[in-house]
């Protein structure tokens, strides 16, 4: 085959050059948040960019709109720093609903309770939770807030509203919540019909504390969980391009007791079933959480580029994905933390 240079393919959707076509976007819609997870941010919080450097929610609906009417998007997920700190996210959530797509949130649930009916009534399908153990003392130890109680009501007030199924995402931090607390969430998550995704640890701290050797690994969380007498088994249904190793629980009678996931991005990378574009709270694009640069949208849709011109820079940005993100012991983190860029 003759090397020639391709360029992207203008009218067609995300596509990049490994063959890859990203139809799943994720939108921060804020770098704050409530909480201060160890393996996100730093105690003292990190410096903010400026509001009006923020995409407004027109902006976040003008880009929406175009993505899934000219690139193929057909999921949106919201998600930050915590969306919940977006004012008017349940107006944005009012105005996303009427498009064709699968509509989610992420949030740490911190002051759900109060917003989760409204968010059901503005359209949210779906709703994922951050909640990394039930045992307080470790939460407070985990997001340095002592803010479990806040959670637990929101997420009881997301069941209540019919956001469901929910799911819950837990990250292991090894000597805190990668034992007992790992295997009480899970007993909570199935009592409640709720599906449990251990994520393993990204290095996308801002302090720079993840450590190739000792962050807690998918196999490590078969392991423990199957040393503690959980029974597991691959699920059935293909798994499609998603980012979780789905396996069913089954009790000691043979009977199926629920589906958790395991997300291996570091240790078992799924990057080349990878669909996913990301918008930060800021309008740039980029095409990997682990990605070193970024392309400005917002900077051009403010200067008056009309939506084509605004897909076309869609496109060229997402064109570059890499292949794999290619992270090992050597791993240089971008500059971001994954608050900054939206999980
Ligand atoms: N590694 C893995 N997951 C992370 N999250 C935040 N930082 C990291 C990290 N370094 C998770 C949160 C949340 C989701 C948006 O991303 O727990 O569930
Ligand atoms: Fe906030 Fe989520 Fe980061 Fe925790 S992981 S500090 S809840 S943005």
């Amino acid at each position: 085959m003759s090397q020639s240079v391709v360029s992207h393919s203008a009218g067609l959707g995300l596509v990049d050059a490994h063959g890859r076509v990203a139809d799943d976007l994720r939108i921060s819609l804020t770098e704050r948040c409530n909480l201060r997870c160890t393996y996100c941010m730093p105690a003292e919080g990190l410096p903010l960019a400026p509001d009006d450097a923020l995409m407004t929610r027109e902006e976040i609906v003008r880009l929406a709109t175009l993505a899934v009417r000219d690139l193929g998007v057909r999921s949106i997920r919201l998600t930050g720093g915590e969306p919940l700190l977006r004012r008017d996210l349940v107006e944005i959530v009012a105005e996303l609903a009427p498009l064709d797509v699968d509509l989610s949130l992420t949030t740490n649930a911190v002051g759900l309770a109060s917003r989760a009916q409204a968010l059901a009534d503005a359209g949210l399908e779906r709703i994922n939770i951050s909640l990394d153990t039930l045992n307080p003392t470790h939460a407070q130890l985990l997001s340095r807030r002592s803010l479990l109680p806040r959670v637990l009501e929101g997420i009881d007030a997301a069941e209540a509203a019919g956001l469901t199924p929910i799911k819950i995402n837990a990250v292991l931090m090894p000597g805190i919540n990668d034992g007992d607390d790992a295997v009480e969430l899970l007993e909570w998550c199935l009592g409640r019909d709720f599906e449990l995704r251990f994520i393993e640890q990204m290095p996308l701290d801002a302090d720079r504390t993840w450590d190739h050797s000792t962050f807690v690994t998918a196999a490590k969380v078969r392991e423990l969980l199957e040393d503690r007498g959980v029974e597991l088994r691959p699920h059935p249904a293909p798994r499609d391009g998603a980012p979780a190793e789905r396996f069913d629980v089954f009790a000691t009678d043979g009977t199926r007791r629920g589906t958790i996931g395991i997300i291996a991005s570091i240790s078992e990378p799924f990057c080349a079933d990878c669909r996913r574009t990301r918008l930060t709270a800021e309008g740039t694009v980029r095409h990997c959480l682990f990605a070193r640069t970024e392309t400005d949208l917002l900077g051009p849709l403010r200067d008056g580029a009309d939506d084509a011109q605004i897909a076309e820079l869609w496109r060229a940005a997402m064109w570059g994905k890499p292949a794999a993100h290619g992270i090992d012991a050597s791993f240089v983190a971008p500059e971001r933390s994954m608050s900054q860029i939206g999980g």
